[in-house]
C-alpha cells in the first residue's frame, strides 16, 4: 500500500493551488499522498491527475472546519497506514475585502471575517494537528509544515522599508502571525522528539488566492512546503522559511 519511500503525507486543501503542487512533488518522490479536499469530486479529479503520472495518491473528503472530519481522517490514517510521516497544514482562506497592496481596512474588519479567517487558518488547524499528533509520533521522522505567509511577519509588517509594508489584510495577516506562534510553541514542546515543525512562506504564487499578478507559477508553488516536509533529522525546528532562507517573525 505504501510508496517506495514507505512514507505517508496528508495535505489539507490539496485539490488545487499550492496544496496540489505539494502533493504532486511529494508523490514524485515516492511518498504516498493523501489529498484533503472539501469537495469529493474535486479531490477525485486531482487524484486522477496524479495517478496518471504514476503517483500513489488517494483523496479524503476533508473540511478543516468540520471536527468530525478530523476524527475521520485520523481513523482512516490509523487503519490504513498506522502512522503519519508528513502533515502539510495547507488549506487556508483570505476573506479580507482588501487584496494585497490595496487600502488598509483594519478599522472596518468585521468580527465575522476575523472569526471565519481564524477558524480556517488557525483554530481548526491547531485542533487538527493536535488530533493527528499521536500518529505523527509513530513516524520515525515526523514533519509538520504550517503554510504561513510573509504577510504574517510582524517584523516586516512594521518596517516601512519592507516590500510588504503596504500590504495589510488584517484578518489574514493576523491569522498567519498566530500560526507562526503555534509553530514556535509546538516545536518547543516537541524539541526532544524526531518531529520537526516549521512555518512555510511559499512565495507570492499565481493561484486563485494569489491572483494573476503573482510572480511565481503555480507549478513552483509547492517548493518550500516540500523542502520543509523532507528536512533531515539534524535540521532546525520552529523556524520560518521561504526556499531555504529564514524569514523574520
Ligand atoms: N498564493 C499565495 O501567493 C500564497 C502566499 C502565501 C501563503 N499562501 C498560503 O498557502 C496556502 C495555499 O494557498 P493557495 O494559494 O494554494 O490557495 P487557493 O488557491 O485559494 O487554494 C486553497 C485550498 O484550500 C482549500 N480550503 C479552503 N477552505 C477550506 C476548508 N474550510 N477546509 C478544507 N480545505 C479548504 C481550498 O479548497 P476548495 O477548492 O474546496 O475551496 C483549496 O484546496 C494557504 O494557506 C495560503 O494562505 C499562499
Amino acid at each position: 500500500m505504501n510508496g517506495k519511500e514507505n512514507k505517508v503525507a496528508f495535505i489539507t486543501g490539496a485539490n488545487r493551488g499550492i496544496g496540489f503542487e505539494t502533493a504532486r512533488e511529494l508523490g514524485e518522490k515516492g511518498i504516498t499522498v493523501i489529498l484533503g479536499a472539501r469537495d469529493k469530486a474535486k479531490g477525485e479529479e486531482a487524484v486522477a491527475k496524479l495517478k496518471a503520472q504514476g503517483i500513489t495518491a488517494t483523496t479524503f473528503q476533508f473540511d478543516i472546519n468540520k471536527l468530525s472530519d478530523h476524527q475521520a481522517i485520523s481513523k482512516y490514517i490509523e487503519e490504513n497506514y498506522g502512522k503519519l510521516d508528513i502533515l502539510i497544514n495547507n488549506a487556508g482562506v483570505w476573506l479580507d475585502s482588501t487584496s494585497a497592496g490595496e487600502k488598509n481596512q483594519t478599522s472596518k474588519t468585521s468580527l465575522d471575517v476575523l472569526r471565519r479567517t481564524f477558524d480556517s487558518n488557525f483554530f481548526n488547524l491547531v485542533v487538527l494537528t493536535q488530533t493527528l499528533l499521536p500518529l505523527i509520533k509513530k513516524s520515525p521522522a515526523g514533519r509538520i509544515v504550517n503554510l504561513s505567509s510573509i504577510l504574517g511577519s510582524l517584523t516586516l509588517q512594521s518596517d516601512p522599508t519592507s516590500p510588504i509594508y503596504e500590504s495589510k489584510a488584517f484578518a489574514y495577516d493576523a491569522s498567519k502571525t498566530a500560526l507562526n506562534a503555534f509553530t514556535i510553541h509546538l516545536a518547543h514542546e516537541l524539541k526532544d522528539t524526531n518531529i520537526k515543525v516549521n512555518s512555510a512562506h511559499p512565495g507570492w504564487v499565481k493561484t486563485d488566492m494569489g491572483g494573476p499578478s503573482a510572480p511565481i507559477e503555480v507549478s513552483e508553488g509547492g517548493k518550500t512546503s516540500v523542502q520543509l516536509a523532507l528536512v533531515p533529522d539534524n535540521s532546525p525546528s520552529g523556524g520560518f522559511y521561504h526556499l531555504g532562507k529564514t524569514l523574520p517573525w
